[in-house]
Formats: C-alpha cells, structure tokens, sequence
C-alpha cells in the first residue's frame, strides 16, 4: 500500500469512527417520552385526557420530529399517590431511558418526581399539575397548563368589579387549593370585597354536605370554589342544588376545574349561570380550537369533549416538537430548556408563552358562564385578561 492509500485508509476509518462515536450516530434513534399521570383511581380521567391531547397533536403533526420519531411510554400514578410517581419516573430515567418526563395531573406527583428531574438533568414538561411553586423545583422543568394563582386572581378582580361583595371560600385541602385561597382572597379583599369565611376539604373523598350546610348558613353572596377537576365538582353541584342554595340567592364563582368541558354536559342545568375564570374553553372560537376538536375526535373515537388537561398535552407536545426542532433533535436537558424558554405557541385556548425567567406559562385568562348552545351546555367565554403570569412566587 502507498502511503497515501494506507492515510487515505486510516482517514476514512477515523471519519468512522467520528460517526461511531457522535451523537450523530443516535439521529435515527426514537425520542422517548414519559408519559406519568393517573390512568386508574378517581382522577383516571386526567391521564386519558393527556393521552387524547398527544393523540390529536400526533394526528395533526406525525410521529416524527428533527428526523427522529417519538415514542409514548404512559405510566399510571393511580391517583395523588407521590411515591408511585417518584418510582416510575427514576424506572423511565434509569431503565427505559427516556429523553423527557411528562404528564403530571396533580400537584403531588410532579413535587414528587421533580428531584427525579433535577437529578438526571430531564426535561420535565407539566400537562397539568398547577400549584404555584412546582417550577421552582428544578431547573428542567417547565410548565404549559396554567397556575392556581394565574386562574384565580383575575376571578377576584372580575367579582369586585361587577358588584359581588361578600364571598365565602370552599377549596380542596392542598398546595393548588391553598394557592386558589390565597390569590382569590388578596385580590378581593384587596379591591374592596369582604371574605365571610374560608373552607378546606378534604382532597380525597370529601363529603360537601356539611360545609354546603355551613354556606347554607352564611348567606353570602357568592361562593368562590376551587375543586380539583372531575367528579367532586358534580358531588358539589349536587348538594348546591338539593339544599336549595341558589334558590337562597347564593351564586357559585369558580375556577374552570369546577365545570371541566369532559364533565360538563353531564352536570345538567344546575349549572346554567355558573361564572368561572379559566384558559380552555371547548366553546373558544378560533381556528386553532377548531383544529384541535376535529383531530381530537378524530384520534379518539368515543372519548367525548376534550377538556383543559387534553389542550394541555397538545400543547406540550407542541412545544416539546418546536425544541426538537431548535436543538436539531438534541434532547441533552440543558439545550432543551434553552429552546423552551421564551417559546410562543398559538394553543386552542390562545397565544401562550413560556417565561423564560420562571418556566411558567403566560397566557389569556377567560371568565366564562355556562350556557346552551345547540342544547348542550358550554362554558361561554364574555370577558378576558391578556398575558396573565403566576402571581403565586
Ligand atoms: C393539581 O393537583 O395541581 C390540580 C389538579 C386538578 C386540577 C387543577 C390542579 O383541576
């Protein structure tokens, strides 16, 4: 062999192994997203809700994004339960060795998996979990649903505006519960209102009829409820109704959770002038909402109206593509983060952002009435804040 066949040799068996060796070399490799949250239990809905918003994003978008596909592994939390969140998500990091953690229906569950993140430098994106200090935990994560704080304050603000003076306070007893509380009560006693009293539930398996007794008694004008979304909003509406409460004149102000689009239609009349401050309405007029129905229905036949979670989980993967797409299919956690920060999306629900500072959602907050349309009930949006933030940190 000449000498310049035997370098020529050993150039391109360099070049090879440069190739072996780059991340290059992983290009074709899936991304692997971990998707934790309750499919079983009473909050089984928020799971199937986030599995359905992937479902509709994928049917819009492909599987594939910066020459790499995207692969789903959906883990099960079976409820609020934090060290079932905690062992999934070290087995997805550890064992099937997953690029970005995702999902998160309620607040314990993502401060349980957070160190997880911190840890192992993973992109930790929240399709739900919605107390105020979540982001705060770790530098990886960030979040696209919303802030108890972000939904509430303007809800306070809105009641003083339109003459409500004297309110009572009902939340679930936990982080997103107290932030409700808190951020309801500084901004309405700050504009004038008057809080008659405060209650905490239970978060699990609250009985109401005592403390509906206690509103009963009260007689304030309205009653401000944050309720995790799902089945112990209709329980609530239900006492409400049976021991005649709105006959007595007392309205109900709510954050969305309350009248969820997926459960709505089944919470009957009882709920016609409900007012609730929220960011997702299925009844949102724009094309990108429109959009988002039709694919949803499309990917998940039978499923029935997607609520807030399902937006949630489009969005992430939205954004999670839109980073892909910014780090050239690079997933290393600090990159990731970098491309998501400041990012500006067009949601179903509105312009949204992600704060570069804090990682936290920026969006429109709606105040909403539940109406018919077509002879189905809506939560009809008539009043809005623009680019509200997190006033919770
Ligand atoms: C939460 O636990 O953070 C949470 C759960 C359900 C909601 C909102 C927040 O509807």
């Amino acid at each position: 062999m000449t000498f310049s066949l035997l370098r020529r040799a050993m150039l391109a068996c360099g070049a090879l192994a440069v190739l072996i060796h780059s991340p290059l070399s992983h290009a074709a490799d899936p991304v692997k997203i971990g998707l934790i949250a309750p499919f079983s239990g009473s909050f089984a809905d928020y799971g199937k809700q986030m599995e359905g918003g992937i479902k509709a994003w994928q049917q819009i978008h492909g599987d594939t994004v910066a020459g790499r596909k995207v692969q789903i592994l959906v883990k099960d939390t079976t409820g609020p339960v934090p060290e079932v969140a905690k062992r999934l998500a070290q087995e997805l990091v550890v064992r099937d060795k997953v690029d970005v953690l995702a999902g998160f229906g309620l607040t314990p569950e993502a401060l349980a998996v957070a160190p997880v993140a911190e840890q192992a430098k993973k992109p930790m994106v929240i399709f739900n979990a919605a107390s105020s200090v979540i982001t705060t935990k770790s530098n990886y994560i960030a979040r696209v649903s919303m802030t108890l704080p972000q939904i509430s304050a303007p809800m306070a603000t809105w009641a003083v505006r339109n003459n409500v003076k004297k309110v009572m306070t009902l939340v679930a007893d936990y982080a997103p519960g107290i932030d409700a509380e808190t951020a309801f009560k500084t901004n309405f006693i700050g504009g004038g209102g008057q809080i008659v009293e405060s209650i905490r539930v239970p978060l699990r398996n609250p009985e109401f009829a005592p403390f509906i007794q206690r509103i009963k008694d009260a007689r304030p004008e309205a009653v401000f409820l944050f309720l995790p979304a799902g089945e112990q909003g209709v329980a609530f509406m239900k006492g409400f109704r049976e021991r005649g409460l709105a006959d007595a004149g007392i309205r109900v102000i709510a954050t969305g959770d309350l009248t969820d689009d997926h459960v709505l239609p089944a919470m009957g009349d009882a709920t016609l002038g409900v007012i609730t401050s929220f960011h997702y309405s299925a009844a949102h007029d724009s094309k990108e909402n429109q959009a988002f129905l039709k694919a949803f229905a499309a990917a998940n036949p039978g499923a029935g109206r997607p609520n807030f979670m399902a937006v949630a989980a489009y969005d992430g993967m939205a954004a999670i593509y839109e980073a892909l797409r910014k780090t050239g299919g690079a997933t290393d956690g600090d990159k990731f983060l970098a491309a998501l920060k400041g990012m500006k999306l067009q949601s179903p629900r509105g312009p949204i952002t992600i704060d570069p500072a804090t990682r936290d959602v920026v969006q429109t907050v709606y105040i909403r009435k539940v109406e018919k349309r077509n002879g189905e009930l809506y939560n009809v949006e008539f009043d809005k804040f623009e680019g509200v933030r997190d006033s919770g940190k």
